[in-house]
């Protein structure tokens, strides 16, 4: 959702605030602001827009001093507005806070702050922080402060605080926050993207850890106000490595990079594998959970499931999990998709789950994640960095995880033939020469809508194609299983609406046409995705020749691609698509 930096140390700290925020900016992005501190003064800088717009008009890289903390917000309570952006401060400006989460209970602390004199900015839940810390330094100190702070507040928050003493302080309660070690200062981050240029030392806050530092000390302590140590942990330096290379956009860089991400993906370490698949063995009861993009794998995992591994689960969205909950006992498994491993509405459903008893298995992408720490096992999907907000590359390599444990089950005839040369080639096909999706977002780029069919495993994907065209594009488009379109999306048809079909040649091959009949004969445009071209398609995307069951694999690729010129052609920002955040860190 936000992101949240803080740094004391030896250089200028808004210029290493500025250009972490950059590398943060994923999580939100419709406002900026920084605080620094310099000699006795906290000074304030903020604005609406993109960090490099507000730092271009506001020159935030110069405000002076060498402890600061830093923000960019993706809205929830309050406007996108100057007022409502981050930092906020407390009614004599001795403390600044920056928050990433909700305050539940905020309208009555306000209310209560108002009676006492408090006068508020801005309109977020997060400016309470600053005037319950201001109220509660009248008495205590600032450790005390702090965690009275927390004992007022319900809901969930990371945030950050500068002092005039030159302190910084911060405290977690589900919202990520780490700090960074470095030789030239500390760090306290949402992401340890923050801070992968100057450290890899990293400590991950546990819920209810506060946290107290200086240039050289770093103190933690629960909410009771005793010390805790939490492990130093050496995150991999390679994911720092978030240069767009060569490429306009990280969308497109990432698409292209699934060449190398779907064949790593497949390669999952042995002895993980085997207690993936003992895990799941040992289950009565699967569930299946993810939110997005994450959830659509997990639909497709329920089809491979039960057609390779005779196995039966329950796939339930995240943001639904807590009100169908009620099956889990101790003999229960919850794998949690996911590739941040950050996102609220998951880490809601395994605290649940948790609740219960259950285990919990994950497939993730950032190993550091909460995620994973809440887990009795996870798989790493091994992308490496995704800045594009939608995802693209996480998607496939989460099906190649699926398919290689799902793959286990299939002991005496396997039918997932998954050799990763074959796959560097038939990707290598697929993303060479992509001027004829091009031609194709050229001519649809001004459509109101767009249909996606498939059947069986092809329908999660014809979901996830349609969620691709909507987050990139902003065109509406809809998944729909195709032998459904009889029973309502056929009224919706009409002379040259756009239908894309997920056809190759597979068992679902004949009754995917006869959809097809059924819409072209009402007056629908066709682009038949498939190995197979067929008099029926106006515009056809050819796949390679692959076992008939990867199908689901390859060809989310041409919709991916074509969605991101389908952006481009429209004028809208591909990495940063209006209104949404890649980590999704409130519910
Ligand atoms: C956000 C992103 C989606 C993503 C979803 C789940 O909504 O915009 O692209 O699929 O979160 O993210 P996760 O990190 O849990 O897979």
């Amino acid at each position: 959702m936000c992101s949240i930096i803080g740094y004391t140390g030896k250089f200028t700290a808004a210029s290493v605030l500025v250009e972490s925020l950059k590398k943060m900016e994923y999580r939100g992005y419709d406002s900026v602001g920084i605080a620094t501190l310099d000699s006795n003064n906290i000074l304030i800088r903020k604005g609406v827009g993109k960090v490099r717009e507000v730092d271009d008009s506001l020159q935030l890289y110069k405000m002076p001093g060498q402890v600061g903390i830093g923000h960019t917000r993706w809205a929830t309570h309050g406007g996108i507005s100057k007022s409502n952006a981050h930092p906020h401060t407390d009614c004599d400006n001795n403390v600044v806070v920056v928050h990433n989460g909700i305050i539940d209970n905020y309208q009555q602390l306000k209310d209560n702050l108002i009676k006492q004199g408090h006068i508020f900015q801005s309109q977020t839940d997060s400016e309470v922080i600053a005037h319950l810390i201001e109220t509660y330094l009248k008495k205590f100190d600032i450790k005390q402060a702090i965690i009275e702070t927390c004992k007022q507040i319900h809901g969930t928050y990371a945030f950050v605080a500068i002092f005039k003493s030159g302190l910084v302080a911060g405290a977690r309660l589900d919202e990520p926050l780490i700090i960074g070690i470095g030789n030239n200062g500390n760090f306290i981050s949402s992401d340890v993207l923050g801070f992968l240029e100057y450290t890899d030392k990293a400590i991950f806050l546990d819920n209810y850890d506060i946290v107290i530092l200086d240039d050289k000390n770093i103190n933690l302590f629960d909410f009771n106000g005793n010390a805790i140590s939490r492990p130093i942990t050496q995150v991999a330096w390679e994911l720092g490595d978030i240069d767009k290379g060569k490429y306009a956009h990280y969308t497109i860089k990432e698409i292209h990079e699934q060449k190398n991400s779907i064949p790593m993906a497949f390669q999952i370490n042995r002895s993980s594998l085997e207690k993936t698949v003992d895990i799941i063995s040992s289950s009565k009861n699967i569930f299946i959970t993810g939110s997005g993009t994450s959830y659509h794998s997990a639909l497709l995992a329920k089809y491979l499931f039960y057609k390779f591994a005779k196995i039966r689960t329950e796939i339930i969205m995240s943001s639904e999990f807590e009100y169908v909950s009620g099956a889990l006992d101790e003999n229960s498994l919850l794998i949690a998709i996911s590739q941040s491993g950050e996102t609220a509405d998951v880490l809601n459903s395994v605290k649940i789950a948790k609740q219960h008893k259950a285990k919990i298995l994950s497939i993730v992408n950032i190993s550091t994640s909460s995620l994973c720490r809440l887990s009795d096992h996870y798989v790493s999907i091994n992308s490496g960095p995704e800045i594009g907000v939608a995802a693209t590359k996480s998607f496939t390599a989460q099906l190649a995880v699926i398919y290689s444990i799902i793959d286990n089950f299939c002991t005496n005839n396997r039918p997932l033939d998954m050799s990763t040369s074959m796959f560097s080639n038939i990707l290598n096909e697929i993303l060479t020469d992509t001027s004829y999706l091009e031609k194709i977002a050229e001519d649809l780029k001004s459509v109101r809508d767009i249909y996606i069919l498939g059947t069986s495993y092809h329908y999660p994907i014809a979901l996830e194609g349609a969620l691709k065209i909507k987050e990139l594009a902003y065109i509406h488009a809809e998944g729909i299983a195709a032998g459904e379109i009889k029973h309502g999306p056929l009224a919706l048809i009409e002379p040259g609406t756009i239908v894309i079909v997920l056809n190759p040649e597979d068992e679902t091959y004949y009754n995917v046409l006869n959809s097809i009949h059924q819409m072209k004969s009402r007056g629908a445009k066709i682009i038949g995705i498939s190995n197979k071209n067929n008099d029926l398609y106006d515009y056809f995307i050819r796949l390679p020749l692959v076992n008939k069951y990867l199908y689901p694999i390859i060809e989310i690729i041409p919709i991916q691609i074509l969605s991101y010129y389908l952006a481009i052609k429209n004028n809208a920002n591909p990495d940063y698509p209006r209104n949404l955040a890649k980590s999704v860190t409130v519910k």
